[in-house]
């Protein structure tokens, strides 16, 4: 089975991703091919990135940078879950992407994206792509944008727009798929 992490890609303490993650990993473990780990960017709670080395020498000399690494590394696939801020992604998810390199390296990645407003956050996928693709990660082709979050978060956890667990099932299966092919690739190596 895929190691997929699932990661909620926001660090306020009233962060939205976290029911909206919660939920999605539920989807996942629910789809067949997965299994799952939640990751919550908001209790790593990684400082700004301080490693002297570039990632990509994999020397780390912090401990909490040898444990992203390690939780990371144990991922054969990656669910993201992240808020739009201000048009783009936000600073603190690429900061926990910037600790690191090789353990991204050549994985799959789908996107779940939210917003307050009407673009359900896709200007902040798009804006991660390019960044994803620099270090050589296999982007689903379908995504999945949440608008209007403020109405659909609160007490009750995540209410779950209609459609959208059939769109998250697209990603999830463009997911399995790619990690499927890096498999196959690494046994003909
Ligand atoms: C700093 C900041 C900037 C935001 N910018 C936008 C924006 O450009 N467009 C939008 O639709 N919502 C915007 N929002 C609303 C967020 O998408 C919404 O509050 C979401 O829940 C934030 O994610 P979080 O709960 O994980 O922090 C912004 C929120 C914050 C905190």
């Amino acid at each position: 089975m895929t190691r997929l992490h699932v990661i909620s890609a926001s660090v306020r303490p009233t962060s939205a991703a976290r029911p909206v993650a919660q939920w999605v990993a539920d989807r996942a473990r629910a789809h067949g091919a997965f299994e799952v780990t939640p990751v919550d960017l908001g209790t790593i709670a990684l400082p700004f990135l301080d490693e002297p080395e570039y990632a990509s020498s994999g020397v780390y000399t912090h401990q909490h940078t040898r444990d992203w690494s390690a939780l990371v590394d144990s991922a054969d696939a990656f669910l993201f879950v992240l808020p739009m801020y201000n048009g783009g992604f936000t600073a603190p998810f690429k900061n926990a992407i910037d600790f690191l390199y090789r353990e991204w390296r050549d994985k799959p990645v789908g996107l779940v994206s939210y917003s307050a407003g009407p673009t359900g956050g896709a200007p902040a996928a798009e804006m991660l792509l390019p960044v994803l693709t620099r270090l050589r990660m296999r982007p689903a082709a379908r995504s999945v944008a949440i608008p209007g979050i403020g109405g659909l978060v609160g007490p009750e956890g995540f209410a779950v727009p209609e459609g959208l667990a059939d769109r998250l099932a697209g990603v999830l299966d463009d997911v399995a798929e790619l990690a499927e092919q890096r498999a196959a690739e690494a046994v003909t190596v």
